[in-house]
């Protein structure tokens, strides 16, 4: 991912069914520490494509820590700290509009909070100036319109909008706070999606989700949503991914 001011190197913080990037071709791992705590995971260093990449893993590896306690902080730093400017978060969300089905890609472009408890921010205790930063446009339009033109040409179903929900977890929702996020305008539902953005915007980084549907929120099928499900959808979706993350920060 690389926009015309941008060669720097590019994080791709991966979440559930992303817990490593085998087409990486390692160059080094690093236990990173942070004045925030120490990361979800290793950091892993290579070359994807020629690109310089960071990977880093949401819920560890193997995948262990839930949405909620995810140090979001310490992950975020970590990346700042190896030179990360521009961020892929990969997200498994549930659907909520109609167009988005198991295994579809979603590049949402904005998104609203539900999250509470979680920190949020890095501007706290012991501050020279009271800093609110502006959030208007939460992801990167460059980097969006990189994976959008990356899904267009590997012939990867995808949505190019959408709204994400970021709901507190670990439980999903019921059919009822579906429909409540629907009403608010919400097109996506997921756990990881905040305050990661947020973070990676308070330290001037640019910041891209890509989204893999691994289910329909809940009430918006016929039936209970199910692990068999999600992983069915990830097991089918999770190619697209590859194809757009490769492809996108090809030199
Ligand atoms: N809700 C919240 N988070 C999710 C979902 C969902 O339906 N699917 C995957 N992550």
């Amino acid at each position: 991912m690389k926009t015309e001011t941008d060669n720097r190197v590019v994080g791709i913080i991966g979440g559930t069914g992303l817990t490593s990037l085998a087409e990486l071709e390692v160059v080094g791992r690093q236990a990173a520490a942070t004045p925030y705590g120490v990361p979800s995971s290793a950091l892993t260093r290579g070359s994807l494509q020629g690109q310089s990449v960071v990977f880093l893993s949401r819920h560890g590896n193997p995948h262990r820590i839930p949405p909620h306690e995810v140090n979001y902080r310490a992950n975020i730093k970590a990346l700042y700290d190896a030179g990360v400017r521009t961020v892929v978060g990969v997200n498994a969300v549930g659907g909520i509009h109609p167009d988005m089905e198991p295994a579809c890609v979603v590049i949402p472009d904005q998104i609203i909070d539900y999250t509470w408890g979680r920190s949020g921010t890095f501007f706290e205790g012991d501050l020279e100036n009271v800093t609110h930063i502006d959030f208007t446009w939460p992801y990167d339009q460059a980097a969006r319109d990189i994976l959008i033109q990356a899904a267009t040409a590997h012939d990867v179903a995808f949505s190019g909008f959408g709204v994400y929900g970021a709901t507190q977890g670990p439980r999903l929702e019921t059919a009822a706070e579906v429909r409540r996020l629907e009403q608010d305008g919400c097109d996506l539902v997921g756990m990881t999606g905040m305050p990661e953005a947020a973070l990676a915007a308070e330290l001037g980084m640019r910041y891209v989700c890509l989204g893999l549907v691994v289910n329909r929120a809940a009430g918006k099928s016929d039936q209970v949503v199910s692990m068999e499900e999600i992983e069915a959808a990830i097991e089918k979706g999770m190619s697209g991914v590859h194809r757009i993350l490769e492809a996108s920060v090809a030199k």
